[in-house]
């Protein structure tokens, strides 16, 4: 019996110094210090013991009783002091840390404004390739052959014949070469220009291309559509006006310009004191595209728009540099 105490009394000091949590520590005093805890069933032994065996062994006992007893004070103290300790090291009035969960592009968040819009007005969304080809980009809608945008110093050609788009534009070729109208299309995508980087060129931007051709389409519908595009964009005060402007693949082709966002028209630096911002090219399409997808001329009319998304991204958001849109800067992007 004295071996059975010894034994218990060494995995007794073992376990006490395992014993790291609170939780931990009522185990302990279960299993040895309860009243079905091992120290109490060796005293119910005892019973079998001859009397003169039960002094020593009840003193063992007593003994490994009060080591059990004062090795759980003393893990008690200790355990509740390291807690308080905690407590006091934890201010839970301080505001909480925010993490950044990161966010979409300021460009992603003004293409999902304008297409919003445009679900609106019944248009769906097509994609069109970013690698051209000569046909689609220039040829069929309808530049000349000597047309100075074909020339090497704006567009990457990859070979004679391929090269990254320049526009949205061929998207249009490409939507009714494939199907026949009614056609109300928006054509988002990356475009390519090989231009001398500064504030307000990149050599590469993004546009959105709006195509409409149907039985009786008109001008008017077009100027209407695109106010109240600008509208739903920029505020219901928003004001527009359309200039005359050439485009091979519309006729006749305007630019619209709104009421400058930032001083309302009085001028500004921004709107260069004219008190108007240029914002997209539009028009009615040019018969002449009819012929290379095969439409009807005499019976189809249609109007296209094309406007930059980083222009649009720009008067909503006040950023008057582009090319920060493609730096990837953190700060910049935490902003949106
Ligand atoms: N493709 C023209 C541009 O890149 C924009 C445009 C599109 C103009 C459709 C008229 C109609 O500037």
């Amino acid at each position: 019996m004295l071996n059975q105490i010894e034994q218990l009394k060494q995995q007794l000091l073992a376990d006490v110094l395992v014993v790291k949590t609170l939780p931990q520590l009522e185990e302990f005093r279960v299993r040895y210090l309860a009243r079905k805890g091992k120290i109490a069933e060796l005293f119910d032994g005892m019973r079998n013991l001859l009397p003169e065996q039960r002094p020593d062994i009840g003193k063992a006992l007593n003994e490994l009783r009060s080591l059990a007893q004062s090795k759980f004070d003393e893990k008690k103290a200790l355990l509740e002091q390291s807690e308080k300790r905690v407590e006091a090291r934890l201010d839970l009035t301080l505001p909480g840390r925010q993490r950044w969960v990161g966010s979409k592009h300021p460009i992603t968040q003004a293409w999902e404004e304008i297409r919003r819009v445009f679900f609106g007005m019944g248009f769906t969304v097509t994609l069109s390739p970013e690698i051209e080809d000569d046909y689609h980009n220039f040829e069929a809608v309808n530049f000349p052959p000597d047309h100075p945008a074909r020339d090497m110093q704006d567009t990457f050609f990859i070979t004679d014949k391929i090269l990254l788009r320049t526009h949205t534009t061929p998207g249009q070729i490409r939507v009714m070469e494939s199907q026949q109208p009614p056609i109300r299309v928006i054509i988002p995508g990356r475009c390519y220009r090989n231009e001398a980087i500064s504030a307000r060129a990149f050599c590469v931007f993004h546009q959105v291309e709006g195509l409409y051709v149907d039985v009786g389409v008109t001008m008017t519908e077009l100027k209407g559509t695109l106010v109240a595009f600008a509208r739903q964009i920029y505020g219901s005060d928003v004001r527009a006006r359309f200039r005359p402007s050439y485009f091979p693949f519309t006729e006749p082709s305007a630019e619209m310009d709104i009421s400058c966002t930032i001083c309302g028209g009085k001028g500004c630096r921004l709107c260069k004191f004219t008190g108007w911002l240029e914002i997209l090219g539009a028009g009615m399409v040019d018969p002449a595209l009819y012929q290379y997808v095969g439409y009807d001329e005499e019976k189809y009319t249609g109007y296209a728009f094309g406007m930059g998304i980083e222009r649009v991204a720009q008067l909503l958001y006040g950023v008057d540099d582009i090319r920060i849109y493609y730096e990837n800067d953190v700060r910049f992007l935490q902003q949106f």
